[in-house]
């Protein structure tokens, strides 16, 4: 970068919120420049999150499968064996083809790429650090923070990536523990708890709270899940806290502690993975030389147009408010240079959908059933199990169901819960109804396709304010 010029926008951060909104500055005719440190764009989704997990979810859910589900299908195998240094090199094969084809649209859009660690020097002026060495600095008329998050640590286990593990160990590791502990029975936990659990490790999950996937994901839904995960070999231990662990042997021991205090355990595992959650990341960006504060959980104070108390310095992805999703980084990319560029931008937090891509997947868009008991509104809830619908059954996939749950008075749709095969894609839908403000009765009246898993969908929908046809 060129110290004398001035870039209408510099980035910090090339992760899913900073790429996304440099392509767009780009396309918008802005003088853009993006800074990232970590040598490849893309953030945690491509390089260590969404992108590895999801290859290592398929390629594992392939092997466990021509295991354990081909007889009955007429299909025989013979010897079965895991190779999994080629299971890795899939993976890093369909990382690096993205990584790089970011790249390749930043050179398309004219964005200049910053290889190195921004810090800020004063408002309008990021020093960076660069990774071939030496230093630049590039100033910007508007500077958007997107330094995303880092996994929280377990206070007193090290993180050694190999023994006690984050994600990022976990779509690493060289061989398959025998017994591995999951503190944390949220997405993490279970994607990459499933993955190994599949390639043969003895997996037990500890749960803070009463069900797995975390609050956001629906009670009945999470029990059925966890029902799937169990009968696939996984363990689960809920309302159980972790209290403290001991990673000194050549075994790591992990005391727990029953929720509400009581029953103490101790648990010995080989690996154990800390999925904990993940907090801001902030580290070394210079927010003091700016008086930029972040609140008690580490995020950067920013009002409904992503501006910080700086207007110009705006803050976008998992560094600040809202769920840490990689569409939702995306959504505000966007939105944060339209606001720039013309004044307006346009996210509805209220229908961003979650993904858990074990297998079956569950998928959920809007409001859950106990969220709306607790704000006491009337709702209806309709629901279709996959084992009534004819695609399930011809796929000999048939475990999960889709739930609705609309307005008593209005049939508005106020939230759509999945569990099952393909659920992932299939709250596409259910995320275009909230959006358009449809009612389940407009989904129901909707032709849709035969035989396809869809038909679940319509089905449950019909089930809100009506019957379904086929159960
Ligand atoms: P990040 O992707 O974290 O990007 C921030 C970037 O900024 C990083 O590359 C970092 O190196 C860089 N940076 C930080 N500080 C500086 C600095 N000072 N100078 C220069 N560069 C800097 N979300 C989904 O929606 N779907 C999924 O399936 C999914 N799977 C996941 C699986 C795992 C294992 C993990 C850990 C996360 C997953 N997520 C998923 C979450 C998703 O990865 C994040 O929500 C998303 O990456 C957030 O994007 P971001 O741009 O805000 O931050
Ligand atoms: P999480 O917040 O989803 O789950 C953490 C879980 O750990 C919670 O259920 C919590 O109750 C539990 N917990 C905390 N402390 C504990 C203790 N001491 N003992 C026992 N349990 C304890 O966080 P996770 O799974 O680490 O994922 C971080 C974020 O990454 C997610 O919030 C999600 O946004 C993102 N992500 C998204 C994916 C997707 O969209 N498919 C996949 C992976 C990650």
């Amino acid at each position: 970068a060129s110290e004398a010029e001035e870039k209408d926008l510099v980035i910090i951060g090339g992760g899913v919120a900073g790429y996304v909104a440099a392509i767009k500055a780009g396309q918008s005719g802005l003088k853009v420049a993006c800074i990232e440190k970590r040598g490849s764009l893309g953030g945690t989704c491509l390089n260590v999150g969404c992108i590895p997990s999801k290859s290592l979810l398929n390629n594992s859910h392939l092997y466990h499968q021509i295991l354990h589900d081909t007889k009955n299908r007429g299909i025989e195998v013979g010897d079965v064996k895991l190779n999994l240094q080629t299971m890795m090199k899939a993976k890093e094969t369909s990382v690096s083809g993205l990584t790089k084809g970011i790249e390749f649209l930043f050179k398309k859009n004219n964005v200049e790429y910053i290889k190195g660690t921004g810090a800020f020097q004063d408002e309008n002026t990021v020093a960076v650090n660069l990774i071939d060495g030496g230093e630049t600095s590039v100033r910007g008329k508007n500077i958007f923070i997107a330094t995303g998050s880092e996994a929280t640590p377990f206070p007193g286990l090290t993180i050694d990536e190999k023994k006690v593990i984050t994600s990022t160990g976990a779509i690493a590791l060289q061989q398959v523990p025998k017994k591995m502990v999951v503190i944390g029975g949220g997405i993490i936990g279970l994607e990459m708890g499933s993955v190994w659990s599949r390639l043969g490790a003895e997996v037990t999950v500890v749960e803070f709270l009463g069900q797995i996937g975390g609050p956001g994901m629906d009670a009945e839904i999470a029990k059925m899940t966890q029902k799937m995960l169990a009968k696939q070999g996984m363990k689960f231990k809920l309302n159980t806290k972790v209290t403290k662990g001991d990673d000194s042997g050549e075994s790591v021991k992990i005391n727990t502690e029953a929720a509400k205090g009581g029953k103490e355990e101790i648990l010995d595992a080989d690996v154990v993975l800390v999925a904990i959650g993940r907090r801001p990341y902030t580290a070394g960006l210079g927010l003091d030389n700016i008086g930029l504060e972040t609140d008690e959980k580490g995020r950067l104070v920013i009002d409904q147009e992503y501006r910080t108390k700086i207007p110009h310095i705006r803050v976008i992805g998992d560094v600040t408010f809202g769920p840490m999703l990689a569409h939702k980084a995306e959504e505000e990319g966007v939105a944060a240079v339209e606001y720039l560029t013309k004044g307006y931008g346009h996210v509805n937090y209220g229908a961003i959908p979650s993904v858990m891509y074990t297998h079956p997947e569950v998928a959920w868009v809007g409001q859950n059933e106990q969220e709306l008991k607790a704000a006491g509104v009337k709702y209806r809830v309709g629901s279709f199990p996959f084992s009534a619908n004819s695609r399930a059954k011809t796929n000999l996939d048939t475990e999960g169901i889709v739930k609705f749950i609309s307005d008593a008075n209005t049939d508005r749709i106020l939230g759509v819960h999945i569990v099952g095969p393909n659920a992932g894609e299939m709250i596409a839908e259910g995320t275009l109804a909230l959006e358009y403000g449809a009612s389940s009765e407009d989904v129901a009246r909707t032709s849709h396709a035969h035989p396809t898993l869809s038909e679940a969908f319509k089905e449950a929908a019909m089930a809100t304010y009506d019957k379904a046809i086929h159960y």
